[in-house]
């Protein structure tokens, strides 16, 4: 079958890379990918914004496309998924990608939270405010102890959250917030109690009903080492995460995953496609971890589809396929047991100002490591040129974390480009655990 795949980052490439290799694809179109996807075998990348839903549609019709798959929030929280089921011509498309009600898990913090507390999901207690209820908002600031989490409820490009120790600046920051700090986005603010413990990704596939758990991992979000500096949108993954063991996972799935699952099923909200589900392992008096949930995302996350989908051994065509058809149930998963450890390269002075266009060099030279792009295209000349912040990853595969860690270390160094930086310590934190 003919494929849409939807977004331009290292997830999508990740994406692409298993849905290419999957029998079921006939010819895969990326839109817009990067200079990695462009390069995938039976792929081809197209130039359309994928918020610009009648353009997609177009695209569909003229390609004879039967299943799109959505990388990004952004076409989810926007209603790509209902606007497809609503045009007469595409009710047959398979779309991999919640419906907008399904994507409020993402979109709003509020309507999150909301549903966790209706389906006793455990996460951190919160109330949320708006202008009109400033007053109550500082007065619940002073019940909790520091440190304060205030959150925009809408998207705010990963920067909706902060974090602050101090009470004053606290209430300061939720006066801004709800004069506009982050736009329409913080027009509602949620404060929520902190969680103190390590933090690790879980990801789902959903059918609606059933339900396939995917492998975990660990992203590394601040650009400094030792996890300092502002926060990016992701500088390396580990998959799996280790101690996120057997007796762990049943908790996830038991307190976590099924009443998310029949959350959406009983409030009747359609969903077919990721839930990232962000958690908090919090140490408890018997020094058991227990999971609370920070945040649901309503796809995958990126860089840690750059480490899960490697170890993807089963044909992602047709977990796709069996998702759209509501057999999720039946499905198998064979995963690689492997670790992956994903490292992400940057372009220098990034989250903030930083330079695009450079000529990246050596990447022929990587040898039994993945390559994923994220911010690159090709010139005029056809080189592969920077274009963006995450300039692309290097994903190895081995037996031990060290040996992964090792290996993307090592052939990373093979690729050049002016001003690249890189976290050294990725996965150092889960090593220090793990002794
Ligand atoms: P979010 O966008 O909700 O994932 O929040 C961004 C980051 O803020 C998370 O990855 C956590 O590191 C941190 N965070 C969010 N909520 C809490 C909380 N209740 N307690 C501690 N840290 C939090
Ligand atoms: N790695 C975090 C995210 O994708 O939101």
């Amino acid at each position: 079958m003919n494929i849409l795949l939807l977004g331009s980052g290292g997830r999508e490439h990740a994406m692409a890379r298993n849905i290419a290799e999957s029998p079921n694809c006939t010819k895969l179109f990326i839109a817009p990918g990067n200079a990695g996807t462009a390069l995938l075998p039976k792929s081809q990348n197209v130039d359309i914004n994928p918020t610009n839903f009648p353009a997609v549609r177009d695209f569909i019709s003229q390609q004879q496309i039967t299943m799109l798959v959505v990388g990004p929030e952004a076409p989810l929280v926007e209603g790509i998924t209902d606007y497809m089921a609503q045009e007469p011509s595409m009710s047959d498309v398979m779309v991999i990608g919640p419906s907008q009600q399904g994507a409020q898990l993402e979109g709003s913090k509020d309507f999150a939270k909301h549903f966790m507390q209706q389906h006793n999901i455990p996460t951190a207690a919160y109330k949320t405010f708006t202008a009109d209820t400033l007053n109550d908002g500082i007065a619940f600031l002073h019940t909790l102890k520091a440190p304060y989490v205030l959150k925009a409820d809408g998207l705010a490009a990963g920067k909706g959250v902060l974090i602050l120790d101090n009470l004053a600046e606290a209430e300061q920051e939720l006066k801004n917030m709800l004069q506009g700090k982050f736009g329409a986005a913080s027009t509602k603010v949620v404060i929520e109690e902190y969680l103190s413990g390590v933090e690790l990704s879980v990801f789902v596939l959903t059918d609606g009903k059933h339900y396939q758990i995917l492998p975990t991992a660990k992203d590394y979000k601040r650009i400094g080492e030792g996890d300092t500096g502002l926060n990016t949108g992701g500088m390396g993954s580990i998959s799996p995460v280790h101690f996120a063991d057997k007796q762990f996972m049943q908790k996830v799935e038991e307190r976590i995953v099924i009443p998310t699952i029949k959350g959406l099923h009983d409030d009747k909200i359609s969903y077919k496609g990721f839930i990232f589900i962000g958690l908090m392992a919090v140490m408890d008096d018997k020094g058991e971890r227990n999971p609370y949930v920070i945040e649901y995302n309503v796809r995958m996350g990126d860089p840690e589809t750059e480490s899960v989908f490697p170890r993807i051994k089963s044909d992602m065509v047709e977990l796709f396929k069996r998702t759209w058809l509501g057999r999720l149930n039946q499905a198998t998963l064979d995963i690689d047991p492997r670790t992956a450890a994903c490292v992400m390269m940057v372009a220098g002075g990034y989250p903030e100002h930083y330079e695009k266009g450079h000529v990246i060099t050596g990447l022929d030279k990587v040898e039994g490591s993945i390559v994923f792009h994220a911010g690159t295209k090709l010139d005029a000349d056809g080189q592969v040129v920077t274009n963006g912040g995450r300039v692309l990853c290097v994903t190895s595969l081995a037996d031990s974390m060290p040996s992964a860690l090792l290996k993307s270390y090592q052939e990373l160094s093979k690729i050049q480009w002016e001003d690249r930086y890189y976290r050294r310590d990725v996965g150092q934190d889960l090593l220090k655990m793990m002794i």
